[in-house]
């Protein structure tokens, strides 16, 4: 594998945004608006590039579509987590066969994690004659080409040659939300743990400038967005591969000194490299939101060595009292994943008592699902699905319950929280540590801080009633 990032340069990005006039061009010459229509899975690493991907589309003269039916341009933009959301995006994309049947000038791609995956690229070439392009992340900067490509030669288009990964500052953003935005901080990841696939699909750790991140908040800011949210694999090894004498925490503190009201979330923090002095900057600055998502994966430090996690279960459990004691309203957050290969009653049971002990507000649950090519997809794996199912239902059973009693004790408590749309006849809101509450309220509201007294919750979401007008002092738009 090559490791070498490459960052692309100002001509580069000059040159796609060339393509970008002659595919308006194109579309202009036959005298119609064409539509595009962008499905995304995954996390949001996806969903920060999709926004780069719709940027791309609107600049080449594509008006945004909510389906694929009818769109000239439909692009799948994949996630290769588990085998089931591959599962997934086969069937999504075997249905395509008839959109384009009824619309057979449309142009098909699959981008993302599963374009990254050579068993993937090669069974779209055999089976999925209808998919014009396929192009893995790395390659996501010459969408303008690729599309100019397959819209010109009529040829398929392949961008999946194996690279460490590029940088490219510049790409325009079609956001999904006015007052929410992702800011990727780094791309990649260098942890190999020994069930995952992202280090395989999205190449090795590399770090946005820091310029280049305070500059996008800025305008963020600028442009209203209340809630930033930077993402990476693992954010907390940030700026290790720069020579800008900025760690994570440096950088969160530099753009929670940006002027302007607005919280700063981030996703997500490896807890090997969760510090002492991370925890202690998120407790210092207000404007840094005090959620933290930090998973675990295993109870167990046996398992934990076995999934090359770098951490074992002390260690793990000494940062989250660390934290807990210097943020104590932190909502905290967590993966798990169960029925690991080789994963015994007892370790499960080490899991059990991690969540009881830690107390997690909300806890994501996944059975481990080999992925071809991980040293963990061919390690023993002695244990009965059914075994597997029932330790996982035990785990969701036992955080349900942690949850809604945590949610309960909201109970009457009045939080300051971001309107940020409707469901319904309610509006809905989050509080700084992310959880969703809905309440009655008109639809001006949406896009400011209200103060809302709980009135009710569950183990998903809270109720509540907003304070009286001159009791919301403090609100601003
Ligand atoms: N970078 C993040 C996680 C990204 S993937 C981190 O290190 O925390 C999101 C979650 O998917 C992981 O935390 C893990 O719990 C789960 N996951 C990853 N690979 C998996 C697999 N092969 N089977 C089941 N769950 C998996
Ligand atoms: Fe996957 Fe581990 Fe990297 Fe997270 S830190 S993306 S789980 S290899
Ligand atoms: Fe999936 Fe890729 Fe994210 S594999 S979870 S979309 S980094």
């Amino acid at each position: 594998m090559n490791t070498k990032t490459t960052v692309i340069s100002q001509e580069e990005l000059q040159g796609q945004f060339a393509y970008c006039d002659k595919i308006a061009s194109y579309w202009q010459e036959k005298n119609r608006v064409p539509k595009a229509y962008v499905e995304t899975y995954g996390c949001q690493q996806n969903e920060a590039d999709s926004e780069k991907l719709r940027g791309y589309l609107c600049q080449c003269g594509y008006a945004i579509a909510g389906e694929a039916e009818g769109a000239d341009v439909v692009i799948m933009n994949t996630c290769a987590i588990r085998e089931h959301a591959e599962q997934r995006v086969f069937g999504n994309l075997g249905a395509l066969t008839h959109t384009k049947r009824r619309h057979p000038e449309q142009k098909i791609f699959l981008c993302g994690c599963m374009a990254g995956e050579t068993k993937v690229s090669d069974r779209i070439k055999k089976s999925y004659p209808h998919v014009d392009g396929v192009f893995s992340t790395h390659h996501l900067w010459q969408f303008p080409e690729i599309l100019w490509n397959v819209l010109n030669q009529k040829k398929r288009q392949f961008y999946i040659a194996d690279e460490p990964g590029s940088i490219a500052e510049g790409i325009a953003q079609v956001r999904d939300s006015k007052l929410k935005a992702w800011v990727s901080i780094m791309y990649g990841c260098n942890n190999f743990c020994t069930y995952c696939i992202v280090p395989y699909v999205r190449g090795r750790e590399r770090s946005r400038r820091p310029e280049n991140i305070l500059k996008e908040c800025r305008e963020l800011i600028a442009s209203g967005v209340k809630e930033i949210t930077l993402l990476g694999q693992n954010v907390n090894s940030y700026g290790k591969d720069l020579d800008c004498g900025m760690d994570f925490a440096d950088l969160l503190a530099e753009i929670a000194r940006l002027p302007g009201d607005f919280l700063i979330r981030f996703m997500t923090s490896h807890p090997r490299d969760a510090s002492e002095k991370l925890f202690d900057t998120m407790a210092k600055y207000p404007k840094i939101a005090k959620q933290l998502h930090l998973p675990f994966q295993s109870g167990s430090s046996r398992v934990l060595k076995a999934m090359n996690r770098h951490y074992d279960r002390e260690t793990y459990l000494s940062k989250v009292r660390y934290a807990k004691n210097v943020m104590p309203d932190l909502v905290l957050t967590s993966d798990v994943i169960v029925g690991f290969p080789g994963e015994t009653e007892a370790e499960f049971e080490e899991t059990m008592s991690l969540i009881e002990k830690v107390r997690y507000d909300a806890l994501f649950t996944f059975i481990f699902s080999p992925r071809p090519g991980t040293p963990a997809a061919s390690m023993e794996d002695t244990t009965p699905k059914e075994e597997k199912n029932r330790r996982f239902d035990k785990l969701c059973a036992a955080q349900n319950a942690i949850s809604e009693e945590i949610h309960k004790s909201y109970i009457g408590k009045t939080l300051r929280c971001l309107v940020d749309g409707r469901e319904e006849s309610l509006l809905t809101a989050r509080t700084e540590g992310g959880r969703l509450v809905r309440f009655p309220g008109a639809e001006a509201l949406i896009g400011t801080y209200q103060n809302i007294t709980i009135t009710g919750a569950n183990t998903w979401s809270l109720t509540g009633e907003r304070k009286k007008e001159e009791e919301n002092g403090e609100t601003s738009k």
